[in-house]
């Protein structure tokens, strides 16, 4: 299930992260932006139960996010970047953390870290910027799986037709929300149109 963002600040922001000449300090303000948008839009479906409260005028049941709090899980490193909207935003956030990196020849990614709060009977939001071939995303969202976590939402701010073919083909109903699904893959398995490398273009390294 994919959901492309459509808002005219999506589609601003996105144009300014894909700008070769948007230095890092301007680039991490971008992608706060959009992952701000994309947190919204990711979490439309959350659950809420009813509370009771009094209004300065009368009673009233109102409706508020349950008592489990959200796991957001940055894929190390550049989803570290998409992480503080959802600390900003949702009252109760756990964060956990799961350390993949492609290697540059094969782009196979490779594991080594991951430290992950409970997850059973928690919506687990697996963030990460670039969805290339999807071999990332998919080895997190196995390892969230492998440790309880059922109720898994992939958000990307870049994602190409490969990547997201990858994760529908081994979870076909998990949701995934991006907020632009770009053209295709190159030969060294970056996406085109793309904007590079965005742990480099974050870090400035
Ligand atoms: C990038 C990106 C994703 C991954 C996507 O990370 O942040 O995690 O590539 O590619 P895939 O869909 O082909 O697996 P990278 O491995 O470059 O590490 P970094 O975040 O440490 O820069
Ligand atoms: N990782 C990136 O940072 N960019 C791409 O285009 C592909 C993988």
């Amino acid at each position: 299930m994919l959901h492309v963002l459509d808002h005219p600040l999506a589609a601003h922001v996105i144009t300014h992260l894909r700008d070769k000449t948007t230095k890092p300090a301007t680039f991490r303000t971008l992608c706060y932006q959009i992952s701000l948008l994309l947190a919204v839009e990711a979490t439309r479906t959350l659950p809420t139960v009813e509370k009771a409260i009094e209004t300065p005028l009368e009673a009233l049941t109102g409706r508020v996010l349950p008592a489990e709090p959200l796991v957001v899980v940055p894929i190390l490193r550049a989803g570290l970047g998409m992480v503080q909207p959802f600390l900003d935003i949702f009252p109760d956030v756990s964060v956990g953390y799961i350390g993949l990196e492609r290697d540059h020849t094969t782009a196979i990614a490779r594991s080594y870290y991951c430290k992950l709060p409970p997850l059973a009977g928690r919506r687990v939001l697996l963030v990460d910027p670039m969805l290339a071939t999807g071999g990332s995303a998919v080895k997190a969202i196995d390892v969230i799986r492998a440790q309880g976590g059922a109720d898994v939402t992939l958000v990307s701010i870049v994602s190409s037709p490969e990547g997201v073919a990858e994760v529908v083909a081994h979870y076909p109903k998990l949701p995934i929300f991006t907020a632009a699904l770009d053209r295709e893959l190159n030969a060294r398995k970056y996406i085109l149109p793309g904007l590079g490398d965005f742990g480099d273009r974050l870090y400035g390294t």
